[in-house]
């Protein structure tokens, strides 16, 4: 079953490193589908119905963010809140239940900054603990992140290593 990867970037235009990973997902259509919430929801209308059937479709599901202000972008908000809906994420429902749910996050900051010591003071996973959380209440799987830091210094070489360690980090969770 293949993957979907719910790409969640206000700005694709100005991306490098989402794009990056746009760039080498689209590399597998048969395996990795990538739905693009900005681009699909420019009015932020959220199809809630049309999110669940995808969702539905998929046994593995990722969502792939740049870090902005310590969370998501907003959009993301808006979707879980709603697309999580009673009595089909939770309730008498679970629609989600035992399906594999992942990360995978670009990051401004150098990774030594994200932890107790570093300027940050927390580590991402303390960072994505909401949306862990959400993963646990919903009774979906939470697999490994896969993330990227330090975007501003980082070699174009460094960045395709990266991309292509997304796509095998995709197919060995999942
Ligand atoms: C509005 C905004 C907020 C950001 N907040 C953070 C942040 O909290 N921590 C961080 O390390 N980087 C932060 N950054 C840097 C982005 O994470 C970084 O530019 C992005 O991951 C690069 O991916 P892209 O090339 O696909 O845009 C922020 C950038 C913007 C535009």
């Amino acid at each position: 079953m293949k993957t979907l990867v719910i790409l969640v970037h206000p700005n694709m235009e100005n991306s490098r490193i989402n794009k990056r990973w746009k760039e080498e997902l689209e590399k597998y259509p048969d395996k990795i589908t990538v739905h693009e919430l900005y681009k699909e929801y420019p009015d932020w209308n959220i199809n809630i119905e049309k999110e669940q059937e995808l969702l539905e479709k998929h046994n593995n599901i990722i969502f792939e963010f740049p870090l902005y202000w310590y969370s998501s972008p907003p959009i993301l908000k808006k979707w879980l809140d709603e697309v999580l809906s009673y009595n089909w994420a939770y309730g008498n429902k679970y629609r989600l239940e035992g399906k594999n749910i992942g990360f995978a996050v670009s990051v401004g900051g150098p990774q030594q900054e994200y932890s107790k010591e570093g300027s940050v003071r927390f580590s991402m996973d303390e960072i994505l603990a909401p949306f862990e959380a959400t993963v646990e209440y919903i009774k979906a799987n939470l697999v490994p992140h896969h993330f990227i830091f330090d975007t501003e210094n980082l070699s174009d070489e460094k960045l395709s290593e990266n991309a292509e360690n997304y796509i095998k980090h995709i197919f060995n969770t999942k």
